[in-house]
């Protein structure tokens, strides 16, 4: 049973829009519930144009703080007063805080959730024995890339439909990330450690990336941000080529964590299985 709302419950939540479908209400309440720790984590749908205005109501101290979700990230980080290197370096922020001083602090845990993510279902694999490719240009490509370039990637080559957008995001991670067009992938899978999907393509249903995964080497990893589905077209590609897979949940959960602690004051515990709880609001 959850415990019951009191005068000292701390409260956070999402803000994204739309969050109706959000995931995190349920990863971070059941981690709550299982800490016993008097909290509440709720989702709000700000007007897309009105984040500003949302923001500043908090600065009174009024909720701890908020995960940010899309199309929020990038205004997210812009409304904060401190901002830290991994946020600056991703150009968006998943996570705001309220101190007490009514300035708001902007934070990406999305470079955790996707090492974390690596770590959990590709066990050793190292983000810096080769190159990693990234597929994709826009923020969650640009959050990836950062964090693999800061984890130690010798390069990540970033392989967009749109030469441009790909130069651009390379341009501002800087020496490290090299831009590819999509349709030369093949070349681009040559000698990876790990193909990373961060574009659209393949989300709720849509038809998946047409890419020759068999060009990357066997022992590449390869990983999908998106999980909804669970096991997108570009995942099921990889597993009937016998690679090894990391999906769009475990990197989800991953990005919680280190919000939860910055919410609550805790760590999650580790007697609940969130991912089981995720899968079956999945349909899994
Ligand atoms: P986000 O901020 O969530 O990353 P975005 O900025 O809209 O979203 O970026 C979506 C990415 O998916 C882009 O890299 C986009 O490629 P373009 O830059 O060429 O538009 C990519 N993308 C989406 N659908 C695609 C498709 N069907 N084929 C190839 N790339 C696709």
């Amino acid at each position: 049973m959850k415990p019951p709302i009191t005068g000292r419950t701390i409260v956070a939540g999402v803000a994204g829009n739309p969050v109706a479908h959000s995931l995190s209400p349920l990863i971070h309440n059941a981690w709550l519930e299982a800490a016993g720790i008097d909290g509440v984590y709720v989702a709000f749908a700000p007007d897309a144009d009105r984040f500003e205005v949302f923001v500043d109501a908090f600065r009174s101290g009024a909720i701890r703080g908020l995960n940010v979700t899309t199309p929020f990230k990038e205004v997210a980080l812009s409304v904060a007063e401190v901002v830290s290197p991994r946020a600056e370096m991703a150009a968006a922020a998943n996570l705001l805080t309220f101190g007490t001083d009514g300035r708001v602090s902007a934070d990406n845990t999305d470079g955790i959730g996707l090492l974390g993510a690596l770590a959990a279902q590709a066990p050793g694999f190292d983000p810096k024995a080769g190159p990693i490719a990234v597929l994709g240009a826009g923020g969650a490509a640009r959050g990836a890339v950062a964090a693999l370039v800061a984890a130690g990637a010798p390069q990540v080559r970033i392989v967009n439909r749109t030469l441009a957008r790909a130069e651009a995001v390379a341009g501002a991670v800087g020496a490290g990330a090299v831009a590819c067009p999509l349709d030369a992938a093949a070349e681009a899978f040559d000698g990876v450690t790990a193909v990373i999907n961060a574009t659209s393509a393949g989300l709720s249903g849509q038809p998946g990336l047409d890419v020759p995964l068999e060009a990357a080497p066997e022992t590449a990893v390869i990983m999908d941000m998106i999980y909804k589905p669970l096991e997108t077209p570009f995942l099921a590609e990889a597993r009937k080529l016998g690679r090894r897979t990391v999906d769009g949940l475990e990197m989800l959960i991953r990005q919680a964590e280190p919000s939860f602690q910055a919410f609550y004051g805790a760590a999650p515990p580790a007697d609940v299985d969130v991912r089981a709880l995720a899968m079956k609001a999945l349909g899994q």
